[in-house]
């Protein structure tokens, strides 16, 4: 799909339906109420010329370019600041206007290079097509006086420059940064002629608060913010329109192409997650898509410690195949099965678990969704009927209170945290539940009403005591919940949070929260006319991490904030496609849409379709088939797209699985620390390659469109096919339009979709079908989707993982804005100038009582093992709690943590480690391990070297 240049109506459209009658150059026509001039004309197909205005940005009105007349009144109003009126007669085009917008053009063109013809921006350029629009032909001032064209250039971020020396001071940067991206990095200094544009406190740009976002360069008319990619490569010569592969939001992108090379990606304005605005990630790092790293062709070996030999794609999946069909005639048909990948297409991961169950004939299928929010798919389908997010993003702008708890949108969600904070600039209420004091806590602007900074593990003592206080206060809604509700649950479930155990007197004890702020917290949220909740994996990590989604959904319904905008449970899903790659089908309990293995009649279905007899016994979960490996029991594994031996938790328990194995399928871009215990490579496809579908935090079905060819010259989808005829079943798809279709027809909440619908309509929220045909934004807005809302009794059980004198920390992971998951692709980008490696948050407190200092190597140690990393002191993070990220193999985080997980999914207890801190001595055992296993994996044999 081609896109051509979007409109910039110049201001943003008004939210009002009224419509008034004006005249523009003496045609009647209506606009809508509160638009401005600019934004009626263009909308009636007049362009009136303007610099300082773009419609993603509140009219400044400071250029003077957009003067207009109007009938009846005295002077020359801005038309961008200037709103339309009932009877206006507008002239757009007169001599006087005229004469004035040539002379504002001539005086910034007196003091901006003439370069044109060698500028980045050329043809691309606001400067230069407004000098065309009101007919300048002479700069009368000449360039002799003063001016600033010989200011230097920044060139400190590796992403995009400034030249200041182009710069015309309209301010649409500072006013992105402010408005869109909510970072207030960028102010104007100094006055007058003076006037300029200084990142934060006059720094270079990679000294400044800035994050990179690329808001600033996206709004700025001029060439003095231009991505380096475009003034290294020139103007693109098309645009092809999909979606970021990085995280949950799922922002649309232009990729701006200059023949099959990506020279810019541009968020896209009409993209339903994003509305036009990216974080560094989506914007920048794409080029991990050619890096040279990238492994382009399949490779197989007889033994893990044998050198890698490149083969033909026939004969590497006829060896995959072969490997496999021996293991099961030996160890039986269970022996086998797959892993999907959340970075994958939906396409893509429906025909693994296809190819498990179908080709395997069993269901051992699992997706790395169960390491993060399994317990969402399973907390929100209990008690409301759907396993997902309730809400749209922009669902937040109509939020009157906000609970953020265990998520750190700035970081893992940059583009939904820059609506959210322009929401909570706008006056809403913010409450934070979070161990650490994330950015939402004290930002520019923005300041949390409460943040309960409660102990790692203490989740469900919070919500049941914010729980109590609002039943004991009488704060329900009682109608809603007799309405909607299922009231024996309800009764039982306000027995349950108005023990003694649950008040905030005794919740502040285990929790360490002041009762006082969990009582105003309560009250807040309970008294808002609009309450929701927006939580992440420092909910669903944990031993209880179903408990607390369903003490999340129990509390939203108690206060009736399920079913409309501005409410609801929100999961921040962490990858591009975890909604997807669970709705497709990749738990071992569940076909597609959630529908379980056990029931005959949705087997019933897909046997039908699938011309095969399908396992009704549920295969195992990732943990099951680690345990089985370890036991004999599981000799084969298909992983596609995930990097477990980094991701996982207990390193060393998965290597030992890993390592018995007797035939591992990696498919993936990149040579990782799982394809160190593989037999098979298939190299992967990054998203630049690919034609198909992800589904993001808000159930919104965003189509993928592939900008090149498959670099390893054959798309993954085919490879899965490929391997499954090789196995013997007969899998026959023609593209990946007809894969969705398929979904489709066997998914009922897909029934609407297809390539085509699409294509046509931009995209859609799931369920899309005959009573939803243009899809479902908000859930559960009569009634839920189980019938009656089911409220839940969770009490609270504590963690197994304690705190011991040789123990005395507690370990909590999370994730950073320039990194991405295990770092596969983000640690191959210039991100890495932002986070180099995984380091250790300490409070100075800790830090004293063990002699550390700022950025000294610290050994992390717990029960399963050890590491070595820099320890960043700072008071972000509360005494005798400890933080650190997962990007990085070298660090291997995940030595440390344990076997806990979710009592009701096993997704893994990544939030509380019990650690000892001390300043290190030598690297560890497994750093040391690292590297040797590091020197053994890279070599490659290519195929006349292994004849
Ligand atoms: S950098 Fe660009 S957007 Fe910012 S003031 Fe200068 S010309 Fe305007
Ligand atoms: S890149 Fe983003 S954060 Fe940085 S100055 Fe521009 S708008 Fe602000
Ligand atoms: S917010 Fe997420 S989806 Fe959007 S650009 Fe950033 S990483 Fe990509
Ligand atoms: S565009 Fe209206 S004053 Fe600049």
């Amino acid at each position: 799909m081609n896109i051509t240049h979007e409109v910039d109506y110049g201001t943003p459209a008004s939210r009002e339906t009224a419509t008034v009658s004006i005249e523009i150059d003496g045609i009647a026509t209506t606009a809508r109420k509160g638009d401005t001039i600019l934004r009626a004309a263009r909308e009636f197909g007049v362009d009136i010329p303007k610099l300082c205005a773009t419609d993603s940005l509140k009219a400044f009105g400071s250029c003077r370019l957009c003067v207009v007349e109007v009938v009846g009144r005295n002077g020359y109003p801005a038309s961008c600041t200037t709103l339309v009126e009932e009877g206006m007669k507008i002239r757009t085009q007169t001599p006087a206007v005229a004469r004035l917008r040539r002379n504002v053009m001539e005086l910034y063109i007196s003091d901006h290079p003439l370069d044109c013809l060698t500028c980045s921006a050329n043809g691309d350029c606001e400067l230069q097509d407004m000098a065309g629009a009101v007919g300048l032909r002479d700069v009368r001032y000449g360039f002799a006086g003063e001016n600033h064209l010989d200011a230097d250039i920044d060139d400190s971020n590796p992403y995009f420059s400034f030249d200041p020396a182009k710069c015309i001071v309209c301010s649409r940067c500072v006013r992105a940064c402010d408005e869109v991206q909510g970072t207030f990095a960028l102010t104007i200094e100094g006055r007058g002629f003076d006037s300029k544009i200084a990142a934060s406190a006059g720094e270079k740009f990679l000294d400044s608060e800035c994050v990179s976002c690329g808001a600033c360069i996206q709004a700025c008319p001029t060439a003095t913010l231009m991505e380096k990619s475009i003034i290294d490569h020139g103007q693109p010569e098309h645009s092809v329109l999909t979606t970021c592969a990085y995280c949950g939001v799922g922002c649309s992108f232009k990729a701006d192409m200059k023949g099959d090379q990506v020279v810019r990606m541009t968020p896209y304005k009409d993209g339903g997650a994003n509305q036009g605005h990216s974080c560094i990630k989506g914007r920048f790092a794409w080029g991990y898509a050619s890096h040279k790293e990238r492994v382009l062709d399949p490779m197989i070996r007889d033994n893990i410690n044998d050198p890698w030999r490149k083969v033909s794609w026939d004969e590497a999946i006829g060896y995959a195949a072969r490997r496999f069909k021996d293991i099961q005639k030996k160890y039986g048909r269970k022996s086998v099965g797959g892993i999907t990948s959340s970075r994958c297409t939906n396409e893509e991961v429906f025909i693994v678990q296809k190819l498990v169950r179908a080709a395997f004939g069993n269901n051992n299928v699992d997706t790395c969704a169960r390491v993060c929010h399994s317990p969402t798919g399973f907390g929100l389908n209990k008690t409301l009927g759907t396993s997902a997010g309730t809400q749209p993003f922009d669902s937040v702008m109509d939020a009157d209170c906000i609970i953020v708890i265990g998520a750190n949108p700035t970081q893992g969600h940059p583009v939904f945290a820059s609506q959210m904070k322009q929401r909570l600039r706008e006056g809403a209420n913010l409450i934070v539940v979070d161990p650490r004091k994330i950015e939402l806590v004290r930002t520019p602007h923005i300041k949390a009403d409460y943040h309960l900074a409660l102990k790692p593990g203490t989740n469900v003592p919070i919500i049941n005591s914010l729980a109590h206080v609002i039943v004991k206060e009488g704060l329900t809604a009682d109608d809603y919940i007799a309405e909607r509700c299922d009231l024996e649950s309800y009764e039982a479930w306000k027995k349950c949070v108005t023990r003694p155990e649950y008040s905030p007197e005794s919740t502040a004890i285990i929790a360490g929260v002041s009762a006082d702020d969990i009582r105003s917290a309560a009250r807040m949220f309970a008294n808002a006319r609009n309450g929701a909740i927006y939580y992440g994996l420092g909910v669903t990590e944990h031993s209880q991490g179903s408990t607390m989604v369903m003490g999340m959904a129990n509390l939203a319904m108690a206060t009736g904030n399920i079913g409309r905008s501005g409410v609801g449970v929100n999961p921040l899903r962490g990858q591009n496609n975890v909604q997807g790659s669970c709705d497709m089908g990749s738990f071992p309990h569940e076909l597609p849409g959630y529908r379980p293995v056990g029931d005959d009649e949705v087997r019933g279905k897909f046997e039908k379709h699938w011309g095969v007899t399908l396992d009704a016994e549920p295969g195992y979960r990732i943990p099951n088939m680690f345990d089985a490996a370890i036991n004999d029991a599981y000799k084969g594994m298909y992983v596609q797209g995930e990097d477990i031996a980094q991701s996982d938790p207990n390193t060393k328990h998965v290597e030992q699985a890993l390592g018995k194995l007797e035939c591992l399928v990696v498919q993936d871009l990149f040579l990782n620390e799982t394809s160190k215990f593989a037999h098979v490579f298939f190299p992967g496809t990054s998203f630049l390659e690919k034609d198909g579908t992800f589904i993001n935090a808000e159930r919104r079905i965003n189509r993928v469109r592939p900008v090149m060819e498959p670099r390893t010259g054959k798309a993954e989808w085919l490879v899965t096919q490929e391997l499954a005829q090789a196995l013997g079943y007969n899998m026959n798809y023609d593209s990946e339009a007809q894969i969705m279709d398929e979904i489709a027809a066997l998914t009922p909440t897909f029934q609407g979709v297809s390539f085509e619908f699409l294509d046509r309509v931009g995209s859609v929220q799931w369920p899309c079908n005959e009573k939803a045909p243009m899809g479902t934004p908000i859930m559960h807005v009569d009634n839920f989707v189980r019938g009656k809302g089911l409220f839940i009794e969770t009490d609270y059980v504590p963690t197994e993982e304690r705190t011991t004198r040789k123990f005395p920390l507690i370990l909590t992971t999370g994730r950073t804005l320039a990194q991405y998951n295990v770092g596969a692709q983000t640690r191959r980008t210039p991100n890495v100038t932002w986070y180099k490696e995984d380091v250790l948050e300490i409070h100075p407190s800790d830090a004293e009582l063990r002699g550390i200092h700022d950025g000294d190597r610290v050994s992390l140690a717990s029960r399963k093992g050890d590491i070595t990393l820099c320890a960043k002191i700072t008071e972000r993070i509360q005494p005798g709690v400890v933080y650190t990220t997962f990007h990085d193999p070298e660090t291997g985080a995940n030595v440390v943590t344990t076997e806990y997980s979710d009592w009701a999914t096993s997704c893994p207890e990544y939030k509380v480690t019990a650690v000892q801190v001390a300043p290190a001595v030598h690297r560890s055992q497994w750093q040391r391990q690292f590297e040797e296993r590091a020197n053994s994996q890279g070599k490659i044999l290519e195929p006349s070297e292994s004849n």
